[in-house]
């Protein structure tokens, strides 16, 4: 597939103001797309929309206002959206689910896949209004595997992995294509009081992340899950036929 040229483009990340989504709105900055940084950390996302000369929007993506807000003002801003990257996510913290509180369960749904859905919805329309555009997803390969650690936040990144395999050939006649990304271990403050979850071994660095995920975002091809982990190459997951 042809890659599109990121310049001069209109990109949403979620979750842009740590980690991944900070890294991703740089260097779409730096590859000179105009960036809307959309997280509940109002104060990060306006640092980073400060560093990369871009709009912030503080949003709470677990409830739909959230996502029509911020794309909404994106819009507004720039007058138009090319670009989304759904991103924003948070673990349940525990490979126990007698331990998992309901507004726990409420608030990782809520990001993981809620505002994936609600992304998604938003999004189409908008990039339609552009002649077309892309959408990247933040799976995990808890998305694909049996991720014993944290099995809710392995159900969430399964559930956005159907989403995107499910829309691609529909939204592709619509001129929009959708992926997404499914990185190992990054070395972000994602884990926070749940570090210990990690049993060692190797882990991610953002700026490979965003690498690959301005790859998909410029080019990728649609239905595309991108499985990333340290030390190696992006490799396309391919499911057995069912
Ligand atoms: N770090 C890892 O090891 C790892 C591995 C695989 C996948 N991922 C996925 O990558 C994505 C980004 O994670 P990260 O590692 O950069 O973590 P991070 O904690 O550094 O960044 C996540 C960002 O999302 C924001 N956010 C969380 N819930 C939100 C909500 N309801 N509304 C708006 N913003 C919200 C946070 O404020 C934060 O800025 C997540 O979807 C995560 O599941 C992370």
């Amino acid at each position: 597939m042809t890659a599109t040229p990121l310049a001069g483009r209109v990109a949403l990340v979620t979750g842009g103001g740590n980690g991944i989504g900070a890294a991703v709105a740089r260097r779409l900055s730096a590859a000179g797309a105009a960036v809307v940084v959309v997280d509940r950390d109002g104060a990060a996302a306006r640092s980073v929309a400060a560093d990369v000369g871009g709009t912030a929007v503080r949003a709470d993506l677990a409830a739909p206002d959230g996502t029509r807000t911020a794309f909404a003002r994106a819009e507004a801003v720039h007058g138009r959206l090319d670009l989304v990257h759904l991103n924003a996510g948070m673990l349940s913290g525990t490979p126990d689910l007698t331990e998992l509180d309901e507004a726990r369960y409420r608030a990782v749904t809520g990001v993981n896949i809620d505002a994936v859905v609600f992304g998604v919805r938003a999004a189409i329309p908008a990039l339609r209004r552009a002649g077309g555009g892309a959408v990247l997803v933040t799976s995990s390969i808890a998305g694909l595997t049996g991720f014993d650690l944290d099995p809710v936040y392995a159900m969430t990144k399964h559930a956005v992995v159907g989403l995107v395999r499910a829309l691609a050939p529909t939204l592709a006649g619509q001129g929009i294509r959708i992926s997404a990304i499914c990185p190992d271990f990054v070395d972000t403050g994602f884990l926070g009081p749940h570090r210990h979850l990690v049993t060692g071994g190797p882990v991610l660095t953002v700026d490979a992340v965003a690498e690959a995920a301005l790859g998909e975002l410029a080019g990728g091809e649609s239905g595309r899950l991108l499985v990333l982990r340290a030390g190696g190459e992006p490799t396309p997951y391919v499911f057995a036929p069912a």
